[in-house]
Protein backbone atom coordinates (compact mmCIF):
# COMPACT_ATOMS: atom_id res chain seq x y z
CA UNK A 1 0.00 0.00 0.00
CA UNK A 2 1.08 3.91 -0.66
CA UNK A 3 -0.68 6.13 1.47
CA UNK A 4 -2.70 9.29 0.34
CA UNK A 5 -0.41 11.93 0.62
CA UNK A 6 -2.60 14.57 2.62
CA UNK A 7 -1.31 18.22 1.53
CA UNK A 8 -1.06 20.69 4.07
CA UNK A 9 0.03 23.31 2.24
CA UNK A 10 -3.02 23.35 -0.15
CA UNK A 11 -5.63 22.28 2.25
CA UNK A 12 -3.95 25.63 4.69
CA UNK A 13 -4.52 27.73 1.19
CA UNK A 14 -8.01 27.07 1.07
CA UNK A 15 -8.41 27.80 5.07
CA UNK A 16 -6.81 31.28 4.59
CA UNK A 17 -9.08 31.69 1.68
CA UNK A 18 -11.64 31.16 3.59
CA UNK A 19 -10.83 33.58 6.59
CA UNK A 20 -10.11 36.30 4.01
CA UNK A 21 -13.73 35.68 3.06
CA UNK A 22 -15.28 36.50 6.00
CA UNK A 23 -12.82 39.21 7.28
CA UNK A 24 -14.45 40.52 3.65
CA UNK A 25 -17.86 40.52 4.88
CA UNK A 26 -17.24 41.26 8.54
CA UNK A 27 -15.82 44.82 6.74
CA UNK A 28 -18.59 45.04 4.38
CA UNK A 29 -21.25 44.08 7.01
CA UNK A 30 -20.15 45.26 10.22
CA UNK A 31 -17.30 47.28 9.61
CA UNK A 32 -15.18 45.15 11.93
CA UNK A 33 -11.22 44.64 11.05
CA UNK A 34 -9.95 41.73 12.85
CA UNK A 35 -6.42 42.42 14.35
CA UNK A 36 -3.67 40.31 15.57
CA UNK A 37 -1.06 41.78 17.67
CA UNK A 38 2.52 40.04 17.79
CA UNK A 39 5.21 40.48 20.26
CA UNK A 40 8.83 39.50 19.82
CA UNK A 41 11.05 39.51 22.57
CA UNK A 42 15.14 39.22 21.28
CA UNK A 43 16.80 38.12 18.41
CA UNK A 44 16.00 34.65 17.83
CA UNK A 45 16.96 33.69 14.16
CA UNK A 46 14.09 31.00 13.63
CA UNK A 47 11.68 33.04 15.85
CA UNK A 48 12.21 36.30 13.57
CA UNK A 49 11.31 34.11 10.66
CA UNK A 50 7.86 33.28 12.28
CA UNK A 51 7.00 36.25 13.27
CA UNK A 52 7.65 38.03 9.76
CA UNK A 53 5.39 34.99 7.88
CA UNK A 54 2.67 35.77 10.39
CA UNK A 55 2.78 39.19 9.47
CA UNK A 56 2.74 38.64 5.73
CA UNK A 57 -0.09 36.27 6.26
CA UNK A 58 -2.04 38.27 8.73
CA UNK A 59 -1.90 41.28 5.93
CA UNK A 60 -3.00 39.05 3.11
CA UNK A 61 -6.10 38.03 4.24
CA UNK A 62 -7.04 41.47 4.87
CA UNK A 63 -6.89 41.66 8.89
CA UNK A 64 -4.33 44.81 10.92
CA UNK A 65 -1.11 42.94 12.17
CA UNK A 66 0.27 45.18 15.32
CA UNK A 67 4.06 43.93 15.56
CA UNK A 68 5.59 44.67 19.13
CA UNK A 69 9.67 43.83 18.58
CA UNK A 70 11.75 44.69 21.87
CA UNK A 71 15.32 44.38 22.98
CA UNK A 72 15.82 40.61 24.96
CA UNK A 73 16.65 43.57 27.64
CA UNK A 74 12.91 44.18 28.22
CA UNK A 75 12.39 44.03 32.15
CA UNK A 76 9.31 41.71 33.24
CA UNK A 77 7.54 44.88 34.42
CA UNK A 78 7.58 46.73 30.69
CA UNK A 79 5.96 43.40 29.08
CA UNK A 80 3.26 43.01 31.09
CA UNK A 81 2.40 46.30 30.79
CA UNK A 82 2.31 46.29 26.90
CA UNK A 83 0.69 42.81 27.65
CA UNK A 84 -2.45 45.08 29.48
CA UNK A 85 -2.27 47.41 26.57
CA UNK A 86 -2.99 45.05 24.01
CA UNK A 87 -5.53 43.29 26.46
CA UNK A 88 -7.32 47.24 26.78
CA UNK A 89 -7.02 47.87 22.39
CA UNK A 90 -10.45 46.88 21.28
CA UNK A 91 -8.33 46.79 17.94
CA UNK A 92 -6.50 43.98 18.90
CA UNK A 93 -8.54 40.72 19.22
CA UNK A 94 -5.83 38.31 18.93
CA UNK A 95 -2.04 38.45 20.83
CA UNK A 96 0.19 36.37 20.72
CA UNK A 97 3.69 36.38 22.21
CA UNK A 98 6.46 34.39 20.40
CA UNK A 99 7.65 31.70 22.70
CA UNK A 100 10.95 30.91 23.81
CA UNK A 101 11.07 34.26 25.96
CA UNK A 102 14.33 35.14 27.38
CA UNK A 103 15.49 33.32 30.75
CA UNK A 104 14.73 36.37 32.72
CA UNK A 105 10.97 36.51 31.26
CA UNK A 106 8.65 34.35 33.52
CA UNK A 107 6.45 32.83 30.38
CA UNK A 108 3.77 31.10 32.24
CA UNK A 109 3.50 34.64 34.24
CA UNK A 110 3.62 36.36 31.14
CA UNK A 111 0.75 33.98 29.31
CA UNK A 112 -1.15 34.44 31.85
CA UNK A 113 -1.36 38.16 31.78
CA UNK A 114 -3.45 37.80 28.03
CA UNK A 115 -7.03 38.60 28.13
CA UNK A 116 -7.82 34.91 27.49
CA UNK A 117 -10.45 35.35 24.89
CA UNK A 118 -7.21 37.25 22.92
CA UNK A 119 -5.23 34.24 23.68
CA UNK A 120 -4.95 32.67 19.81
CA UNK A 121 -2.41 30.49 20.57
CA UNK A 122 -4.65 29.08 23.75
CA UNK A 123 -1.43 28.66 25.63
CA UNK A 124 -3.36 30.44 28.90
CA UNK A 125 -4.35 28.50 31.69
CA UNK A 126 -8.20 29.37 31.52
CA UNK A 127 -8.03 27.99 27.87
CA UNK A 128 -6.14 24.85 28.74
CA UNK A 129 -8.94 24.49 31.30
CA UNK A 130 -12.14 25.55 29.07
CA UNK A 131 -10.77 22.53 26.35
CA UNK A 132 -9.71 20.10 29.37
CA UNK A 133 -13.81 20.52 29.86
CA UNK A 134 -15.07 20.59 26.62
CA UNK A 135 -15.92 24.10 26.91
CA UNK A 136 -15.46 27.01 24.17
CA UNK A 137 -12.22 27.94 24.44
CA UNK A 138 -8.96 29.42 22.34
CA UNK A 139 -7.66 26.18 20.89
CA UNK A 140 -3.88 25.70 20.59
CA UNK A 141 -3.17 26.21 16.42
CA UNK A 142 -0.86 23.17 15.74
CA UNK A 143 -3.23 20.69 17.19
CA UNK A 144 -6.38 22.12 15.40
CA UNK A 145 -4.98 22.54 12.03
CA UNK A 146 -4.60 18.43 12.90
CA UNK A 147 -7.91 18.35 14.10
CA UNK A 148 -9.19 20.18 10.77
CA UNK A 149 -7.18 17.70 8.50
CA UNK A 150 -7.97 14.64 9.89
CA UNK A 151 -11.90 15.86 10.29
CA UNK A 152 -11.15 16.47 6.13
CA UNK A 153 -9.78 12.72 6.02
CA UNK A 154 -12.06 10.83 7.79
CA UNK A 155 -15.40 12.10 8.50
CA UNK A 156 -16.22 11.46 11.95
CA UNK A 157 -13.45 10.28 13.68
CA UNK A 158 -15.69 8.61 16.82
CA UNK A 159 -14.53 5.46 18.17
CA UNK A 160 -11.20 5.40 16.01
CA UNK A 161 -8.09 4.94 18.10
CA UNK A 162 -5.99 7.63 18.51
CA UNK A 163 -2.45 7.37 19.42
CA UNK A 164 -0.54 10.75 20.39
CA UNK A 165 3.00 10.44 21.04
CA UNK A 166 4.77 13.43 22.77
CA UNK A 167 3.13 15.15 25.90
CA UNK A 168 3.94 19.00 25.53
CA UNK A 169 1.50 21.56 26.58
CA UNK A 170 1.93 23.22 22.88
CA UNK A 171 0.78 19.57 20.95
CA UNK A 172 0.50 16.42 22.59
CA UNK A 173 -1.97 17.62 25.68
CA UNK A 174 -4.18 19.63 23.59
CA UNK A 175 -4.10 17.27 20.59
CA UNK A 176 -5.37 14.17 23.19
CA UNK A 177 -8.14 16.79 24.34
CA UNK A 178 -9.10 17.68 20.75
CA UNK A 179 -9.91 14.07 19.96
CA UNK A 180 -11.37 12.94 22.94
CA UNK A 181 -13.82 15.95 22.07
CA UNK A 182 -14.48 13.89 18.52
CA UNK A 183 -15.17 10.63 20.74
CA UNK A 184 -11.81 9.47 19.56
CA UNK A 185 -10.24 6.65 22.25
CA UNK A 186 -7.01 8.20 23.31
CA UNK A 187 -3.70 7.24 24.68
CA UNK A 188 -0.60 9.58 25.17
CA UNK A 189 2.25 7.78 24.87
CA UNK A 190 5.20 9.28 25.41
CA UNK A 191 9.63 8.56 25.65
CA UNK A 192 9.31 6.81 28.46
CA UNK A 193 6.39 4.65 27.28
CA UNK A 194 6.70 1.04 27.22
CA UNK A 195 6.56 -1.14 24.17
CA UNK A 196 5.89 2.15 21.93
CA UNK A 197 5.86 0.13 18.91
CA UNK A 198 2.92 -1.85 19.70
CA UNK A 199 1.15 0.72 21.45
CA UNK A 200 1.67 2.84 18.14
CA UNK A 201 0.45 -0.14 16.57
CA UNK A 202 -3.45 0.24 17.72
CA UNK A 203 -3.76 3.60 16.28
CA UNK A 204 -6.27 3.93 13.41
CA UNK A 205 -4.70 7.93 13.92
CA UNK A 206 -1.17 7.97 15.01
CA UNK A 207 -0.10 11.86 16.09
CA UNK A 208 3.91 11.91 16.52
CA UNK A 209 5.04 14.96 18.22
CA UNK A 210 8.03 13.89 20.08
CA UNK A 211 10.59 16.50 18.25
CA UNK A 212 12.79 13.16 17.74
CA UNK A 213 13.79 13.02 13.66
CA UNK A 214 12.45 9.88 12.27
CA UNK A 215 11.52 8.31 15.56
CA UNK A 216 8.01 6.65 14.23
CA UNK A 217 8.92 3.73 11.32
CA UNK A 218 6.93 1.83 9.43
CA UNK A 219 7.14 -1.04 11.69
CA UNK A 220 5.01 0.90 14.52
CA UNK A 221 2.13 1.96 11.84
CA UNK A 222 -0.93 0.01 11.95
CA UNK A 223 -1.49 -0.79 8.00
CA UNK A 224 -3.87 1.75 6.64
CA UNK A 225 -3.42 4.20 9.63
CA UNK A 226 -3.58 7.78 9.49
CA UNK A 227 -0.43 9.54 10.26
CA UNK A 228 0.27 13.22 11.41
CA UNK A 229 3.48 14.17 11.88
CA UNK A 230 4.09 17.46 14.01
CA UNK A 231 7.80 17.01 13.87
CA UNK A 232 9.90 19.51 12.22
CA UNK A 233 13.81 18.48 12.59
CA UNK A 234 16.40 20.43 11.14
CA UNK A 235 19.06 17.26 10.60
CA UNK A 236 22.65 16.63 8.62
CA UNK A 237 22.14 14.27 5.97
CA UNK A 238 25.46 12.99 2.98
CA UNK A 239 26.61 16.66 4.14
CA UNK A 240 23.26 18.39 3.52
CA UNK A 241 21.26 19.74 5.66
CA UNK A 242 17.52 18.03 5.40
CA UNK A 243 14.30 18.98 7.36
CA UNK A 244 11.98 15.77 8.33
CA UNK A 245 9.81 15.06 10.46
CA UNK A 246 8.99 13.09 13.70
CA UNK A 247 8.36 9.86 11.39
CA UNK A 248 10.23 7.47 9.09
CA UNK A 249 8.34 8.89 5.94
CA UNK A 250 9.28 6.34 3.53
CA UNK A 251 8.56 3.53 5.60
CA UNK A 252 5.56 4.44 7.24
CA UNK A 253 3.82 6.24 3.78
CA UNK A 254 4.37 1.93 2.50
CA UNK A 255 1.92 1.26 5.31
CA UNK A 256 0.06 3.45 6.44
CA UNK A 257 -3.65 4.33 4.54
CA UNK A 258 -2.79 8.48 5.04
CA UNK A 259 0.02 10.51 5.85
CA UNK A 260 1.40 14.18 5.99
CA UNK A 261 4.66 14.91 4.57
CA UNK A 262 7.45 17.40 5.91
CA UNK A 263 7.39 20.20 4.71
CA UNK A 264 4.57 20.59 3.22
CA UNK A 265 2.02 18.83 5.64
CA UNK A 266 0.82 20.06 9.68
CA UNK A 267 3.29 23.14 9.41
CA UNK A 268 1.36 25.18 6.86
CA UNK A 269 -1.69 24.56 8.81
CA UNK A 270 -0.55 26.23 12.38
CA UNK A 271 -0.05 29.87 10.64
CA UNK A 272 -3.56 29.56 8.88
CA UNK A 273 -5.23 28.53 12.22
CA UNK A 274 -3.87 31.30 13.94
CA UNK A 275 -5.62 33.40 11.56
CA UNK A 276 -8.95 31.27 11.90
CA UNK A 277 -8.84 31.81 15.45
CA UNK A 278 -7.78 35.40 15.45
CA UNK A 279 -11.35 35.57 13.14
CA UNK A 280 -13.23 33.51 16.05
CA UNK A 281 -11.94 35.94 18.59
CA UNK A 282 -13.26 39.09 17.05
CA UNK A 283 -16.30 37.43 16.29
CA UNK A 284 -16.79 36.13 19.73
CA UNK A 285 -15.88 39.64 20.94
CA UNK A 286 -18.56 40.95 18.80
CA UNK A 287 -21.44 38.83 19.36
CA UNK A 288 -21.42 38.04 15.84
CA UNK A 289 -21.60 34.17 14.89
CA UNK A 290 -18.57 31.86 14.90
CA UNK A 291 -17.36 31.09 11.22
CA UNK A 292 -18.26 27.31 10.98
CA UNK A 293 -15.47 24.63 10.08
CA UNK A 294 -12.70 26.54 11.46
CA UNK A 295 -13.18 26.05 15.57
CA UNK A 296 -13.03 22.93 17.12
N1 LIG B 1 7.23 29.34 19.17
C1 LIG B 1 7.20 28.21 18.44
N2 LIG B 1 5.92 27.84 18.19
C2 LIG B 1 5.15 28.76 18.77
C3 LIG B 1 3.74 28.95 18.85
O1 LIG B 1 2.93 28.17 18.33
N3 LIG B 1 3.33 30.03 19.53
C4 LIG B 1 4.17 30.89 20.12
N4 LIG B 1 3.67 31.92 20.78
N5 LIG B 1 5.49 30.76 20.07
C5 LIG B 1 5.96 29.70 19.39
Amino acid sequence: MTAKVIDGKAFAAKVRAEVAEHVARLREENGLQPGLAVVLVGEDPASKVYVKNKHASTVEVGMASFEHRWDATISEADLLALIDQLNADPKVHGILVQLPLPGHLNSELVINRIDPAKDVDGFHISNVGLLGTGQKSMVPCTPLGCLMMLRDHHGKLAGLNAVVVGRSNIVGKPMAQLLLGDSCTVTIAHSRTKDLAEVCKRADILVAAVGRPEMITGDMVRPGATVIDVGINRIERDGKAKLVGDVHYESAAAVAGAITPVPGGVGPMTIACLLANTLTACCRANGLAEPEGLTA
